[in-house]
Parts: structure tokens; C-alpha cells; sequence
């Protein structure tokens, strides 16, 4: 039998979701259930001095109003466990615009919806920092926590001198303004108490951290509390911590003893949910004539908002890493604004840090006239650049040739001299690097049952990725069964505990815990036809073996469903379980972008035209839902590079709270990505040898674009998105 390890599988939930049939958390139905909409602050910074709640409170349908002043019971848990680090109507703290200062409960949305909007609030205002533009540099983040550190040759005394002491140097500042997750479900939970247990039908990444963050407000057990999360219309970051919509929800209906459902609205999620932070970043390179680098300095500054959020650590998995140089100084710092929560947002921190270290790189080429793929060959790291860390796997010089030659890189002109009619046609290319540091907890069943199936369980959420699938082959091919004999399921805390769905590490630590299960599996299958009276291979000679859903031994040869039904067992099954493990090497995906964009000269349009992404992540599971992962993740690339941007306005107003204003790319914006994943393995990653895709794509793909608008046009923009009024100035 062929495995279909490694092959072209379509997704096991693909017709369940294409099909509309696949319930999200908002799609679950409760008797009796009550629908709440929060209400949110209208000022940036100051302190609630009265809400005025009786219209809302006598409007039809409303059950219950919540405020500051008439609170819902929450219990304080540590900072960490939720996305914000204040729990919502606790106090009468405004700490950013958009806050959540109140819930009301009604019987229907509209009537919920409609008493909302009739609340008003006094304020007691102070004008909020938020402004990262007009903030100097911020605070350095700890070496241990961030990865700053300066690296220098011996003699060296500073990183400025050894850049000084440079023959070419290159100094450039990116910035960039509030990105969003944007995912397609907004953020929804469904709350059912029965007695003093929870379940929450609410959309998560990461179970684990999702239990201990709502336990903790709610001052409940572990056991008391099951997520449901099968289906996720979307994380990338979004999901990895509840945020306060989960936990009053879930507060709400417990007050009310009725299931309680809350949607945010999509304005919303742009404020209750954290996002990208702004960040502004300078690079310098320094290198000899012949473009190898002597000296890599890499340093940020980004938002730190007051209520708490995602550390962004620019340089950590991008400078510090990519290139071979005897001096390197990682700076990452964070300015303190009274913007709302930042968190995660699709390869967090690596996106921008890519997006200016690769822009830099394709400075360097044109300060020293060497082609970008050859100053990148010319400057390859081997180990990591500090230390004598080599990888567990790398094959970037191979993601560059072929790509190269895939793409038709040596077809590309100087700067500003390729036209056609009124479009000024340019050609990029840029590195992707995603950190794949060791593997995360988990643990996976593996149940052979008498109706010649098996299913696999574990409470890892499939966001959209692919891991579902990648779990039911994973097991097909260490059992030997086709896949059609295979059912996965995921997204549930009551099944054993799941990798994280985050940093692109669920499938790579799934895969090798699915296929010791199976394996467990296997020996007790063949346990007990060996030993079990009632097994019709029990009296052979020659001990029992399993190949591919069959128990031989001389005497008979056998299904195993046949085996189970003749013991008179349902089911025979093991559950293996991982727990955190870190490689003695250093891990990364790697990938070469190449992309080929057309800037209009009359309008400044830019259109990406073509995209070539070869990437080395070790042994493909999937190939099919792999390269949908690049694709993705090369899409948010062309978001980030021309598209996406949030402008927090003095009011701490966030311009572009919706998805009218707040642009991403569309099929339109989209041409054929053409994804390559080499064909490889990595043992000393993991037995399996599959690293993780996901946010891969993500990082150097803007750099792409950005490093292609240049050779179209012989313009460089530093601020992003290039908007076309930027290239026209
Ligand atoms: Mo991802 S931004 O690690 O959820």
C-alpha cells in the first residue's frame, strides 16, 4: 500500500466546512440561551464617573446590564493567564480606547444590541501616549527573556566601530503601524454552566493556556472546566489567550444560570482582542567590498501598552540568526503606550524583523553590486552566528537555487528599467526564517474498533492548518491503512491534552507522540491476540505480528476488527503522551521568496504579478495543506507590505477599525503562488522529521515585495504599506 505520508491528501474537515455543515462556537444551540454584547469605552485614557444604564435596562427583552458599578464576580489570576492583564469591570479604569466597560444580556441579539448602544458614559479623561512615531526609544527588553545581545570580534571594541570600520555600510529605519490578526470568525463564545461545571464552546489556539486563563477569572478547577473548539474560523495569534469577551460570557452566565452567548462585533475585535504592535526599526550592516559581513546591528522599538501584551522580539529568529558575521548587536526595546493589548499576530515578531533585515540585505547588493541570491550565499551561516550551534537541518542554499531557477531570477534588469506600456516591472527576492526550537507537550490516542476503523483523538486545535489531517496521516501510515479507515478528533480539552496551535509547532510535536501511539496501539492489539483465550491466533507456535489491519501468525491470518469482534471488545486502544522537548541543535524553517511585481507609473498601483516560495521544513506531511500554509502565509506577506496598516490616532481611536478601512488582500491582490516544499527528512529533529510551516511564509515575503517595488522603480519606501501616494511623492 502506498502511504499517504508525505502525499497530496485534501483535508479531512474540508467537506464539513466547505459544506457549511462544521458548527463554529456561535453555531451552537442551547435552550434557554441568552445573547450579551459588550459595551466599550469611548475616550482613550482616564476614569469612568457614571454610566447612565436605565434606558438600556427597561428596553425590551434586556435581562441584565453589567458595569463597573454593577459588576460580574471575577476572581484576580496572574497577568499572564489572560490576553490583558486587568480583568474587565473590575475597576473604573479607562486604559485604552475601546475597553470593555459593560455587558448587556438580552433574549435576542437585536434587543441586546439595540439597549447597548443606549448606555452612556461620563469620564474623568487624560490624553493617552499613542504615539510610537513620537516616542524615542524605548526600554531594552531582558537578555534572557528577548535574546538582545552584542556579539564582537576580538579587538573589536564597539558595534560602531567595527560598522565604522567597514568598506560598505548600509543604515536604513523601517517602521510600521497596528496590524490585526483579522481572522475570519470573530471572536464568539457560547457559556453552559451545568451545576458548577463549565463548558465553553469558544474558539481557541491553545487549550491548555485557555484553561488556566478562564479557570483563573473564574475562580473554578481544571475539571470543572471543558473547551470545545472542533472548528476555528482562524487564529493566527488571535486565539492563543482568552480576552475579555471569553471570561464575562462565561461570568455573565453563571450570575444568570442560563447559557449566554457573546459575539464581538467586528469593531470589536480590533480593540478587545490584542493586535500586531506598531514598530520602528534601524538596521545596519556592515561588510567589506565584496558584500561579507562584518558587522549586523539590529535594533526596535515597539508598543508596550500599559494593559499588557506580546513582547516582540524583531531580531531574536531573523538578524540574530540568518547571516555568518563576527559582530552582531540585537537591541529590542518597548515603549509604554495606552494603546489596547498587543499580542502575537502571524509570525510575530519575525515578520517585521524580516521584513528589515531583508530590506537591508538588498541594500547591501546594490551598494556592492553583488546579485542578492549570491550576497545571501556569500554570507551563510552554518552554525549560529556566536556560537558553534549547527542545525538539526538546513537547506536554505537549496530553497535559493531552486527558487532562483524556478522564478527566471537571472532575468532580472537594474533598477527602474523593465516597462511594459504604463507598468514599471520589478523582481525581488527576500529569506524566510521561522524558528522550530524543540517540540511542545502532547499526547494522542490511537483506538483500533470492531468496525475496521480507527480513530485518533488529541485536544489540539486545528485553526485552519491542516493539523487534523496531518494527525489521521500520520496514524494511516504508521498502521498501514488507507486513510478512508481513519477518523481524527481534535479540538476538545475532554480528549488528552493537544499541542498548542501556536509558533508553528502543533503538527511537528503531533506527529511523532501519533506515531508512538499508534504504535502502543499496535502492541496491544497484538497482546491480545497472542494471549487472549478467545483470539483465534492464541494457540500459535509463531508469535502474532500486525501488518497493515491484518493479525498473522501461522495458524490464521486475520482483520483486526475480525479479532476484536471474536474477543467480543468494541475497541482496543493506547495513548502516548510527549512531554516538552528541546533539540540539542539549533531548528528553523527556511525559505527563499522571489517575487515580480508591476507598479503603475501613472498611479502608483503596485500589483504582485508572480511569487515563487521554495521552502526546507524537513519531512512534508502533507504536501497539499503545506504549501497552503506558504500560500498563506506569502498572501499576509503581500497584506503586510501594501496593505495593512492601523493608525492609532491621538484619541487612541484606531482609525481603521473595520474591515472596510482596515484592507487585506483579496482574491484580486492574489496571483498564482507557486510553493515548493523540498522533499527532505530531519532525524535529529524528531523521528517523524517534520518541522513546522505555518507562520514560515509569512516572514521575508513582504521584504519581497518591497526589495521588487524597488527594482521597478528605483523608490524605496521604509515606511509600510507602500501605498501608492507613498511611491508618487
Ligand atoms: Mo502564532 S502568531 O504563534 O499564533
Amino acid at each position: 500500500m502506498t502511504t499517504p505520508l508525505g502525499a497530496n491528501i485534501s483535508r479531512v474537515d474540508g467537506r464539513v466546512k466547505t459544506t457549511g455543515a462544521a458548527r463554529y462556537p456561535a453555531d451552537y444551540r442551547e435552550t434557554d440561551t441568552a445573547t450579551a454584547v459588550l459595551v466599550t469605552s469611548t475616550v482613550g485614557l482616564g476614569r469612568i464617573t457614571g454610566m447612565d444604564t436605565d434606558a438600556a435596562t427597561q428596553a425590551p427583552g434586556v435581562i441584565a446590564v453589567y458595569t463597573p458599578f454593577a459588576p460580574l464576580r471575577l476572581e484576580p489570576v496572574d497577568p499572564s493567564a489572560l490576553g490583558e492583564n486587568y480583568r474587565p469591570l473590575q475597576d473604573q479604569e479607562v486604559r485604552f480606547r475601546g475597553q470593555a466597560i459593560g455587558v448587556v444580556v438580552a433574549d435576542t441579539f437585536e434587543h441586546a444590541r439595540d439597549a447597548a448602544a443606549m448606555i452612556t458614559a461620563s469620564y474623568d479623561e487624560r490624553a493617552p501616549r499613542t504615539s510610537l512615531a513620537d516616542a524615542g526609544a524605548g526600554v531594552s527588553m531582558p537578555a534572557e527573556a528577548s535574546g538582545n545581545t552584542t556579539i564582537l570580534a576580538p579587538g573589536v571594541g564597539s558595534i560602531d566601530s567595527a560598522l565604522g570600520s567597514s568598506e560598505v555600510t548600509v543604515d536604513i529605519t523601517v517602521s510600521q503601524q497596528a496590524q490585526h490578526a483579522a481572522a475570519m470568525e470573530p471572536h464568539a463564545s457560547l457559556a453552559v454552566w451545568n451545576g458548577d461545571q463549565l463548558t465553553m464552546y469558544t474558539g481557541t489556539q491553545f487549550p491548555g493556556r485557555a484553561v488556566v486563563g478562564l479557570t483563573g477569572a473564574l475562580g473554578l478547577r481544571p475539571d470543572q472546566l471543558r473547551i470545545i473548539s472542533t472548528y476555528v474560523g482562524g487564529g493566527f495569534g488571535s486565539r492563543v489567550l482568552p480576552w475579555a469577551d471569553a471570561v464575562l460570557a462565561a461570568a455573565a452566565a453563571r450570575e444568570l444560570r442560563r447559557p449566554v452567548r457573546l459575539v464581538l462585533s467586528r469593531t470589536q475585535v480590533f480593540t478587545v482582542v490584542g493586535h500586531r504592535s506598531a514598530v520602528r526599526q534601524r538596521i545596519r550592516l556592515g561588510a567589506r567590498a565584496d558584500g561579507t559581513l562584518n558587522a549586523v546591528s539590529h535594533e526596535s522599538d515597539s508598543e508596550a501598552p500599559a494593559v499588557g501584551g506580546w513582547p516582540m522580539r524583531t531580531a531574536a529568529d531573523t538578524s540574530a540568526v540568518l547571516y555568518r558575521t563576527p559582530n552582531l548587536h540585537v537591541d529590542q526595546r518597548q515603549v509604554t503606550l495606552d494603546t489596547p493589548p498587543t499580542w502575537a499576530t502571524r509570525a510575530p515578531n519575525e515578520a517585521p524583523g524580516g521584513f528589515a533585515i531583508e530590506t537591508a540585505m538588498d541594500e547591501l547588493a546594490i551598494a556592492t553590486g553583488v546579485d542578492p541570491v549570491e550576497l545571501r550565499l556569500r554570507n551563510y551561516a552554518t552554525v549560529v552566528p556566536g556560537t558553534d550551534r549547527r542545525w538539526t537541518s538546513k537547506r536554505l542554499d537549496e530553497c535559493y537555487r531552486v527558487g532562483a531557477a524556478r522564478f527566471g531570477w537571472n532575468r532580472r534588469a537594474a533598477p527602474g528599467t523593465t516597462r511594459d506600456g504604463q507598468w514599471l516591472v520589478g523582481m525581488g527576492m527576500a529569506t524566510a526564517i521561522y524558528p522550530a526550537s524543540g517540540r511542545a507537550e502532547n499526547a494522542v490516542r490511537v483506538r483500533f474498533r470492531d468496525d475496521g476503523t480507527v480513530l485518533a483523538q488529541s485536544g489540539t486545535m486545528d485553526i485552519g492548518t491542516g493539523s487534523a489531517t496531518a494527525l489521521a496521516i500520520v496514524v494511516a501510515d504508521a498502521l498501514g491503512l488507507p486513510m478512508d479507515r481513519v477518523a481524527v478528533e481534535v479540538g476538545d480539552t475532554a480528549l488528552p491534552p493537544g499541542a498548542g496551535a501556536v509558533g508553528s509547532r502543533a503538527t511537528g510535536s503531533l506527529a511523532p507522540t501519533a506515531r508512538t501511539a499508534a504504535r502502543a496501539a499496535v502492541a496491544q492489539l497484538v497482546e491480545a491476540a497472542g494471549t487472549d483465550p478467545n483470539s483465534p491466533l492464541a494457540e500459535s507456535d509463531t508469535p502474532v505480528t500486525y501488518d497493515a489491519g491484518m493479525l498473522r501468525s501461522a495458524n490464521a491470518d486475520i482483520p483486526f476488527a475480525d479479532l476484536l469482534r471474536g474477543l467480543g471488545r468494541s475497541e482496543i486502544e493506547a495513548t502516548h503522551a510527549d512531554e516538552n522537548i528541546m533539540v540539542p541543535y539549533a531548528a528553523h524553517g527556511f525559505g527563499a521568496h522571489f517575487c515580480e511585481v508591476r507598479v503603475n507609473s501613472f498611479t502608483g498601483e503596485t500589483r504582485v504579478s508572480r511569487f515563487t516560495t521554495v521552502v526546507d521544513i524537513g519531512r512534508v506531511i502533507n504536501v497539499k495543506t503545506a504549501r497552503s500554509q506558504v500560500v498563506g502565509g506569502v498572501i499576509f506577506g503581500i497584506g503586510h507590505a501594501l496593505l495593512e496598516a492601523n493608525p492609532i490616532e491621538p484619541s487612541g481611536r484606531m482609525a481603521a477599525a473595520n474591515l472596510a478601512d482596515y484592507v487585506v488582500p483579496v482574491n484580486a491582490d492574489v496571483p498564482f503562488i507557486d510553493a515548493v516544499c523540498l522533499d527532505g527528512d530531519d532525524p535529529d529533529f524528531s523521528e517523524v522529521g517534520a518541522r513546522g510551516v505555518g507562520e514560515l511564509g509569512v516572514v521575508g515575503s513582504a521584504a519581497a515585495i518591497g526589495n521588487a517595488v524597488f527594482n521597478a522603480t528605483g523608490i524605496r519606501i521604509y515606511d509600510l504599506p507602500i501605498h501608492p501616494e507613498k511611491l508618487l511623492r
